[in-house]
């Protein structure tokens, strides 16, 4: 009883097919990494035109890979927000078309539910009491999860991502489209404590985040800086990356602490940061707290993470009306 799932909330188009239980039996991602990078960044219009080029070949891929038909699949299912809405359009029509033209039901998935979950896919299963740490390009947010589709938000950004800051201070100091993996890569030879760059709300008991406070430091520092020399750059990126991880990992901390949950998950691009990673693990162990992390080739946009959040949806009887719009600021 298979579902077939669709991503295509930003830049990546993928799809993927897994069983009811949540195990992957194809997944496949058509990046449009290289054409973006021109511009510095996504541009909708660009975007959405190529998830119109790869989304009818990959869903051919997955079922060879997969070794199905197309009559087999008993659901299909789509990113339905938050994302480009030119995005989000293209996957979802898709799947509604075949659902309709193989008689199946259609699910809606929240693209931040499939990043939510993905930490439990691979075995990791079943979803239990947890809190979550979501790190994305769009978004920052510490979640208790109780059950699937009972989520109580503890605390987000103020203003940009862990990603985007990542992203803008990259591109800041040149480095190329997406940053993060960019900064990650520098960060390995340099030393964390080169620059002290600001750790905001670090002080009491809050779990929210901001992150433009860091880039502004960086923007500040930067005429003092010759980049050119390739300790001073790695030196900036260990101490900016420094930053960033060393607010997102206290903050789950103290969210466990507040809750009394003890097992935590961590997933979205940013946390195939491997200094996040390493911190992660360390941190974890220290405070006795279980940690599930999103295997690497699942923390960055796939559709293998939607196709689960819809297994687990589906097992629940649920699905969604074809009439169910995209929206680009749906909400958790
Ligand atoms: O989850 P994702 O693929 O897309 C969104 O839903 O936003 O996350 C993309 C973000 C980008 O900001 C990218 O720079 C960041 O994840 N990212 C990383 C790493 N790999 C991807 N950030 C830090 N270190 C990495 N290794
Ligand atoms: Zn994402």
């Amino acid at each position: 009883m298979p579902i077939l799932a669709l991503e295509s909330s930003c830049d990546e188009t993928a799809a993927a097919i897994c069983t009811p239980e949540g195990t992957l039996l194809a997944s496949r991602i058509a990046s449009q990494a290289e054409i973006h990078r021109r511009y510095g960044g996504v541009v909708p219009e660009v975007a959405s035109r190529n998830h119109i080029l790869h989304v009818r070949p990959l869903v051919q891929e997955v079922l060879e890979e997969a070794g199905l038909a197309l009559g087999e699949i008993t659901a299909f299912a789509a990113t339905s927000g938050p994302g480009l809405v030119s995005s989000l359009l293209i996957g979802t029509s898709m799947a509604k078309a075949l659902a309709v033209a193989e008689k199946k039901p259609f699910l809606a998935v929240n693209h931040m539910e499939g990043h939510l979950l993905s930490p439990f896919m691979g075995g990791q299963g079943p979803v239990r009491p947890s809190v979550a740490l979501i790190v994305s390009g769009g978004h920052t947010m510490l979640v208790q999860v109780k059950s699937v589709g009972e989520y109580i938000l503890l605390g987000r950004t103020r203003d940009d991502a862990a990603g985007e800051a990542f992203d803008k201070v990259a591109k800041m100091i040149g480095l190329p489209y997406p940053g993060g993996p960019e900064i990650d890569k520098q960060a390995r030879q340099g030393n964390p404590r080169a620059f002290a760059f600001p750790r905001s709300f670090m002080d009491g008991e809050s779990l929210e985040f901001s992150f433009s406070g860091l880039k502004t430091a960086v923007l500040y520092e930067l005429p003092k800086l010759n980049l050119e020399d390739p300790t001073v750059l790695a030196d900036v990126c260990a101490s900016v990356q420094e930053a960033i991880i060393e607010v997102l990992v206290e903050k789950l901390v103290l969210a466990a602490r507040q809750t009394g949950e003890t097992l935590v998950t961590v997933s979205g691009g940013v946390s195939c940061n491997r200094g996040l990673r390493e911190k992660l693990m360390a941190r974890c162990e220290k405070e006795k707290l279980t940690l599930l992390l999103a295997k690497p080739d699942l923390c960055t946009d796939n559709a293998g993470m939607i196709a689960y959040a819809a297994s687990q949806r589906f097992q629940l009887g649920q699905s969604s009306a074809l009439e169910a719009d995209v929206d680009p600021n749906l909400a958790l």
